[in-house]
């Protein structure tokens, strides 16, 4: 201050006229108390003296004296403190003015000082702190209107001049108004960004232009508010995933992260996915908020490897981001090896060659690596196998001969299985049928038949059947019955037997005859219906079996019409005389031809019996005299057959100690008076007739048997004897020789048996039979049937008188 009141000094005005004289003095305010404003002595021209006799002082109207006189130094001093602002307020020139007054003289001097401003005041906002809310999207150039600082100092003192800081974003621009003041506002000069900054503060700086220069601030603090300046950003453009087919649904695959720096709604993320093409949408959806992408459909490895998805982020404001989520699928083994038949044959035939190709089939399996690669197997114990032609084709060929016989259908299973893990596999049956061809020809059940009908048989009965079974199918198998033509006896065989075609029986064409034929044999022929036919053939061999047709016929004793035979028992015969022995013979043969002889009828039953077994007549008791010479003994010879058939033959028998006196005897007996006259004349007649017939039967015979013995020879074979019995008194003259397959009786008969010479036998051959009357003694049954049979060949003579 003091430096500044001596300046100021040299401000004051010395004007001196008495009575008017004034005094202009200018300090500057706030000069400390008792502080020098001017020498007024000196300046009015006054010394102390007068001024202390004149008494000066100070003469003011108004209370507030800031100045005091010292009388004795002749000085004006600041009384009071002196503050411009509040003496002048806002008046640029600030002054006061009073009187010194003086007495004795009186007179009064003015005085005015005027007081300078200092700047002892500062700028000064009302508030310390003004805010303001600032949008970030506020363009530039925006204008904001700041409230103007106060400085109570004028002129230079006053406001100078106004700073902001920091001046980032806003600068200051100053408007001159027409009453002088400024008026300041701040201009966006560079855009907000809220994400950078939300909070600005600034300081406003009003200085002004004293020395030392005084200054006030006041804080401007800016709240920067969101604009939806920033889209979401996704952490990545491109994610990647992997999904396994059949995840559930639900099942996280992906999570995508986008992230948006603006604020409140403007920074809130919704994601979703855009494609708009294919079945994205259908498989996976993102959840909104989180950014989860899940599985919502089936994802099948088979139906796509990959999905891209579009995913979008976007806040409430509209602004988006957008990336891509490619999902790789990986495959599991979720699909079977798929068999597809490309052709097949059902039949095939059985003659095929080795390779044939049967059926073709093609493999799909869906998965893909090891999951995807397939093999395929036949079922094990078929004759057939599966080879692979390239990748996923399988030929199903024979792989050796096939048999229809061995089996005619098979059943092939393929399967096919995976190499994924667990495998998977499927399979495929096919039926095949093997067709036939006639490689097989008809067998018969057995290697030869043997069959046998009773003689007698009705023509047309069935004798037995014959089977052939065939191992082919159907036609092939279908077996016709062919009797093969072969003669039997000189005839045919078609004439004896006849076979159906279609059923194998054989039927007998005619009846048969034991007697005649007793057995033969054919051959049938089965042939199947193939093409060419196959066949093959058996033997037949029929066996005739006997029936008691044929009765007993009787030898011996010749059985004539009117004549007897007789048998001589004499007088002295002892008991068990063999009389005489019935000869009888059974053309059948076994049980039928076997005879037994019984007495029917008897003058005396006493007297004879009868061999049961082989016909021998012998006397049971010795003959008396009183016995009648002529004794009738009727005997009756059966077979064995059922029924049996029978004969009876009557013998006369003579008891008389001679022949002639039995001859006498019985001519008493006769009746016949003639034939006891003529008996000499007829014996004697009867011999040559007999002779006679005798000669020109045996030549007929002799004949006719080589005729017929040629035949036979040629057309006829038989095992079988015929005869069970040879008749009494037969001999063996030859012993070795042989009985013929077949014997044949030829009964000569003469009408008096005593004069007959009957030789029979068979012609070409050399057998005699002979029978001798006159060696009944040594009547004999030579052999027995058996041992007849054991040897039937054997030549036999019979003499027979
Ligand atoms: C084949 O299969 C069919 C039907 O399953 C069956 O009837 C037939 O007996 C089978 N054949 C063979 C030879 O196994
Ligand atoms: C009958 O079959 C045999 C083999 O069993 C054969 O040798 C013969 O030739 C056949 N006969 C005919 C006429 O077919």
């Amino acid at each position: 201050m003091n430096r500044l009141a001596g300046p100021l000094l040299f401000f004051s005005l010395l004007c001196v006229n008495s009575g008017l004289a004034q005094v202009t003095y200018s300090i500057p305010e706030e000069m400390p108390k008792g502080s020098s404003v001017g020498n007024i002595a000196q300046d009015l021209g006054l010394d102390i003296k007068r001024l202390i006799s004149g008494r000066a002082r100070i003469y003011t109207r108004s209370s507030d004296e800031y100045v005091e006189l010292n009388r004795e130094r002749g000085v004006l001093l600041v009384k009071d403190r002196i503050d411009r602002e509040a003496l002048c307020t806002e008046t640029l020139l600030c002054a006061f003015h009073f009187q010194i007054i003086l007495e004795n003289p009186m007179e009064f001097y003015s005085v005015t000082v005027e007081i300078t401003d200092i700047n002892d005041n500062a700028p000064t906002f009302e508030k310390n702190e003004i805010a303001f809310k600032i949008s970030e999207s506020t363009i530039t150039g925006a204008k904001f209107v700041l409230e103007r600082a106060e400085d109570l100092d004028v002129g230079s003192n006053g406001i100078q001049n106004y700073e902001l800081k920091p001046k980032d974003n806003f600068a200051l621009k100053m408007h001159h108004n027409a009453d002088g003041n400024k008026n300041v506002e701040m201009v966006l000069q560079k855009p907000l960004d809220r994400e950078k900054r939300e909070d600005i503060s600034l300081v406003l700086t009003a200085v002004d232009g004293g020395q030392p220069q005084m200054s006030g601030t006041m804080m401007i603090v800016i709240t920067v508010l969101d604009a939806n300046d920033n889209a979401p950003v996704f952490t990545q453009h491109a994610y990647k995933a992997t999904v396994t087919e059949n995840s559930p649904k639900g099942t996280v695959v992906a999570t995508v992260t986008a992230s948006d720096v603006d604020h409140g709604s403007n920074g809130k993320i919704t994601y979703s996915i855009t494609n708009t093409l294919g079945n994205v949408r259908k498989m996976f959806e993102v959840n909104k908020e989180t950014g989860d992408v899940s599985v919502i459909g089936n994802i099948d490895f088979e139906k796509s490897r990959h999905y891209e998805v579009n995913l979008r982020a976007s806040d409430d404001g509209g602004l988006t981001d957008s990336c891509k989520l490619i999902i790789d699928v990986r495959d599991i083994n979720d699909n079977k090896p798929e068999i597809n038949i490309m052709s097949k044959s059902n039949v095939i035939s059985e003659n095929a060659d080795v390779s044939t190709v049967v059926t073709m089939i093609n493999i799909e399996d869906l998965d893909s690596g090891e999951n995807g690669k397939v093999n395929c197997f036949t079922s094990e114990n078929v004759p057939f196998s599966l080879k692979t032609t390239s990748d996923s084709f399988y030929s199903l060929v024979t792989d050796s001969e096939l048999d229809r016989e061995r089996a005619s259908e098979y059943n092939i299973t393929i399967t096919c299985s995976d190499e994924g893990v667990p495998s998977l596999s499927s399979s495929v049956t096919l039926t095949l049928q093997i067709s036939d061809v006639n490689d097989n020809p008809p067998v018969f059940e057995r290697s030869s038949y043997e069959a046998s009908i009773v003689e007698n048989n009705t023509p047309g009965l069935s004798i037995f059947t014959v089977k052939a079974r065939d191992a082919d199918w159907n036609q092939n198998a279908r077996v016709s019955y062919i009797l093969e033509d072969s003669p039997v006896n000189g005839v045919p065989v078609s004439s004896y037997v006849s076979v159906s075609a279609d059923s194998g029986v054989i039927h007998a064409v005619r009846s048969f005859d034991y007697e005649q034929i007793k057995d033969f044999h054919f051959r049938v022929k089965a042939q199947d219906g193939g093409s060419p036919p196959l066949s093959s053939n058996v033997t037949v061999k029929v066996l005739i079996q006997d029936q008691n047709d044929n009765p007993p016929q009787v030898l011996y004793p010749v059985q004539t019409g009117g004549s007897v035979v007789y048998e001589m028992v004499p007088r002295s015969a002892d008991v068990g005389y063999l009389v005489t022995k019935v000869v009888a013979v059974d053309v059948d043969s076994g049980q039928n031809a076997w005879l037994s002889y019984k007495l029917q009828r008897a003058t005396d039953r006493a007297l004879f019996e009868v061999g049961l077994q082989n016909g021998e007549i012998r006397t049971i008791r010795q003959v008396s005299d009183k016995d009648p010479v002529k004794q009738i003994l009727t005997v009756i010879v059966e077979d064995n057959g059922q029924p049996s058939r029978s004969a009876t033959v009557t013998v006369t028998v003579g008891v008389a100690d001679s022949f002639p006196e039995a001859l006498s005897e019985m001519s008493d007996f006769a009746q016949d008076k003639e034939y006891d006259d003529n008996l000499t004349f007829y014996l004697v007649l009867a011999l040559a007739v007999v002779s006679f017939l005798f000669i020109t039967c045996v030549v007929v015979i002799i004949s006719v048997k080589i005729y017929r013995w040629r035949q036979s020879r040629v057309l006829y074979h038989s095992n079988l004897p015929v005869i069970p019995y040879y008749p009494p008194r037969y001999s063996d003259t030859l012993g070795t020789g042989t009985l013929q397959h077949v014997y044949n009786y030829e009964v000569c008969r003469t009408t008096d048996s005593r004069k007959s010479d009957c030789k029979f036998g068979r012609a070409g051959s050399q057998n005699v039979l002979i029978m001798d009357p006159s060696s009944t003694g040594t009547m004999q049954r030579l052999q027995s049937e058996k041992s007849i049979l054991d040897e039937p060949d054997s030549p036999v003579e019979v003499r027979l008188f």
